[in-house]
Order: structure tokens, then sequence, then C-alpha cells
């Protein structure tokens, strides 16, 4: 199910083969009343980018009405419970966000939602994505879900003026995290915070990038099958690292969510924030210049490394007007729905097809990486891990905010992958 390099070539030859077709349409979803889209982008950045996909999908389908479903909270921190009891009430929305890989394969598992794969064939949407991104959508040869949008999750944003303030080049990028902590303590030294960080789920996230920057593609990857040791010397070594960049972290943090870490970059406050692309919207809808404004680099050790997610749209089983929700799939597939939304959002088109000529240039790195770039799966996101594996590393994660106890981590580490990788 993992996305290999193959992506990159898929990428490239469907981009080839493009050039003729029209990749547009309101496509053949239809009828009437409304259809209620269920999702975690409820504010800020992340609204305006569902906002640009709505005006594409009110424009394609003017008989229709959308339907706000957002419950707010980054990651999907209290969407998923909330549509966890829904499922379970049998209440299902017209359609649900879901992210690519393991997670999707918990609601498949639990048949809370229907394959599409006719439809996939009807409408050519199997040309349209990037091989690795369909394998991960694929459960026993079925396809469920339309990917949206491919973010990038290992990537570090910074403030040049606080880092010119601290003696720190701007321009710099770090091979390893050793040579980070350099440039972090000269940060601490000028009195700004040097990492900025929010709640449990962006603990996830940093925890992830440091994993992969220590253990490296290969390790990092077998951490989701078994072949890679929790109980490792080597994994022993990351968690003293992600401990030491926790050190770097404001105090606060537990009562802040994403916007507010990245914000505090933004305002000058803080030097650096590891954030997925979705940080992007942040900066671009405040006016922020990339290069003048922000930098941004690969989190130092995963260069050459695309860590990959990507949300996709179900169709619940027992959608109450599955019409409306496969137009909204339609629009969600389209080039015109894909360019809109992911120009807005931050992240790249999954339709291979949609029009990136106008992205802005933090997105153009993205585009190359992912092009050319080693891909993995992220936790922190879905892609690696199921709902329940995340919830348990979460907790692990979240405890050790507290505690600092790295043997502690370590072992609530080993446990979640002992109990989900044999079920
Ligand atoms: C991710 C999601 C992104 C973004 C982010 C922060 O899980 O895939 O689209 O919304 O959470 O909320």
């Amino acid at each position: 199910m993992r996305i290999t390099r193959r992506v990159g070539a898929a990428l490239v030859a469907t981009a080839l083969l493009s050039v003729a077709a029209c990749g547009g349409g309101g496509g053949s979803g239809s009828g009437e009343g409304e259809v209620e889209v269920f999702t975690w982008w409820a504010e800020g950045s992340e609204k305006e980018g569902l906002d640009a996909l709505v005006g594409v999908f009110e424009e394609q389908n003017p008989d229709l009405e959308f339907v706000n479903g957002a419950v707010a909270g980054g990651a999907g921190s209290e969407a998923k419970n909330v549509l966890a009891s829904r499922l379970q009430t049998n209440d299902p929305p017209g359609t649900f966000q879901a992210h690519a890989g393991a997670e999707l394969t918990d609601y498949i598992v639990q048949d809370d939602i229907e394959p599409i794969s006719d439809m996939y064939e009807e409408k050519g949407w199997n040309e349209l994505f990037p091989e690795g991104l369909l394998e991960q959508l694929d459960q026993d040869g079925e396809i469920y879900s339309v990917p949206s949008n491919i973010h990038r999750a290992n990537v570090v944003w910074a403030n040049p003026a606080v880092l010119q303030k601290a003696g720190v080049d701007p321009e710099a990028t770090y091979a390893s995290l050793d040579e980070w902590f350099a440039a972090l303590d000269k940060v601490e030294a000028s009195g700004a915070i040097p990492l900025s960080i929010a709640t449990d789920w962006t603990q996830v996230h940093l925890l992830e990038t440091v994993l992969l920057a220590d253990l490296g593609e290969e390790a990092y990857n077998g951490l989701w099958d078994g072949s890679t040791d929790w109980g490792s010397a080597e994994v022993t070594a990351a968690l003293e690292d992600y401990a030491k960049l926790l050190e770097y972290t404001n105090s606060d943090r537990q009562s802040l969510d994403w916007p507010d870490a990245t914000q505090l970059v933004i305002d000058g406050k803080a030097g650096f924030n590891v954030m997925g692309d979705w940080a992007e919207a942040a900066f671009a809808t405040q006016d922020k210049e990339f290069g003048t404004d922000y930098v941004t680099f690969p989190v130092p050790g995963t260069d050459g490394v695309f860590d990959f997610l990507a949300d996709s749209f179900t169709m619940p089983v027992g959608a109450p007007n599955p019409g409306a929700t496969e137009a909204w799939l339609d629009t969600v597939a389209s080039a015109e729905g894909q360019t809109a939304f992911n120009k807005a959002k931050g992240s790249i088109p999954a339709n291979t097809e949609a029009d990136t000529s106008d992205f802005g240039p933090y997105q153009q790195t993205a585009i190359e990486s992912f092009q050319q770039d080693a891909i993995v799966s992220s936790l922190a996101h879905g892609a690696a891990a199921s709902v329940s594996w995340l919830t348990d590393i979460t907790a692990a994660v979240s405890k050790f905010g507290s505690t600092g106890d790295v043997a502690g981590l370590q072992e609530g580490l080993v446990s979640a992958a002992e109990q989900h990788l044999e079920s």
C-alpha cells in the first residue's frame, strides 16, 4: 500500500499524456437537494481552501446545496470522534474527509464506506491520479474515495528576521538534527522561541519527522510493518533527539492548535515551526512573501524524502443523497476543482491534469520534491498507521510531554506497536 518512487515516474508519464485531455467538467453526479460535506477545515486558511472547492462545486452544480459539516480541530483531532459516533448511530454525512492509507482502511474494514471503483472506470479517474496514490486508496482491488490533494509533512517554516537577529543565516539548511540544534541554541539566546509547537497531534507530527530524520527512509517505513524494532537503540536515539527538540518549544503548547504555533513564526515571536504544508496557506492568506517573510526547508536529516499524506472524500454507506455525493466527488476529482482547492490549501493536486502554473514558489518546491524524492507515509495524518494505533501513540507522546521520560515513551510506543501490528 505504500507509495514508491514509481509515483514520480507515473506523474511525469501522466502529465505527458494529459495535454489533450479536457480535465474539467461537472461529471454525471446529479440531483437536487443538499450534500453535507464533513471535514475539519472549519476556520482560517483551511476554510479558505474548502471555500475555493465549494466555489467550483456551486458553479458546476447550481441546483445542489452545499452544507458545511466541518468540526474544528487540526488534523481532525475533534472531527474524527464526532464522525465515529455519527457512523455508529447510522447518521452519516453526505461525504467525509479521510486520509489515504491506513486510516481509510479503518473505514473500509468497518463497512462505513462504499466501493466506488465503478465510478473510477466510468469517469476515467484511474488515469487521473498517480499510481502510487491509487495503491493507497485500494483495498483488495476496490477503490473507496477520491483524493483531493497531496500534502508534505516534513517541512520547517522559518522567520528570516528572527534568525538574522539571532545570528543564524536564514538561507542555511541543515544536514542533520545535530547541526540544527546549534541554530536553535542561538535563537534561544536571542530571546525568541526557538521552535514553536502546539497540542498533542502536532507533537506526534514533530516526532514522526524526527524518526524519519534519524532512522532514514527504509527503517522509518519498517516501523509500520514490524521490520523496524520500536525498542531498538536507534529508536532510543531518535526519541532522545525528540526530547531535546521539545525543550526548545513554547511552554503554552498544550493550549494551542497548529495555526497558533505557525502564527508565532509569522509574527516574529518564534524562529522555526515544523508543520505540514497547509502552513503555506496561513502565510499566503496573510500576504507573506516566500523567501522574504518566510523560508522553508525539509526537516534536517530528511532532505530527499517527501513525507506524504492525502485527504480524500468518501461515499458513506447510507449516504442520504448519493447523487449529490457523487456530484461532490466529481468536483473533487476535476482538474478545475483541484486547481482552485490546492492553490488555496498549500497542497499540490492529486489530479495530474490540474493546472499548477499559477501556484506559488513554495508549492513549486513541493511539486518538484514529489516528483523526485522518495515518498514515505505520514503517521500523524493517517497514511502509515490505523486510527487506533495513532490514538495509542498520541497517548504515549502526550504523557511524555508532562513526564519527559524517554524510556517510558519508548515503552509506550513498543506496546502500541505490539498491539497493533498483531491485530
Ligand atoms: C491534516 C489534513 C490537512 C490539514 C491538517 C491540519 O490531517 O490532511 O488537510 O487540514 O490536518 O488540520
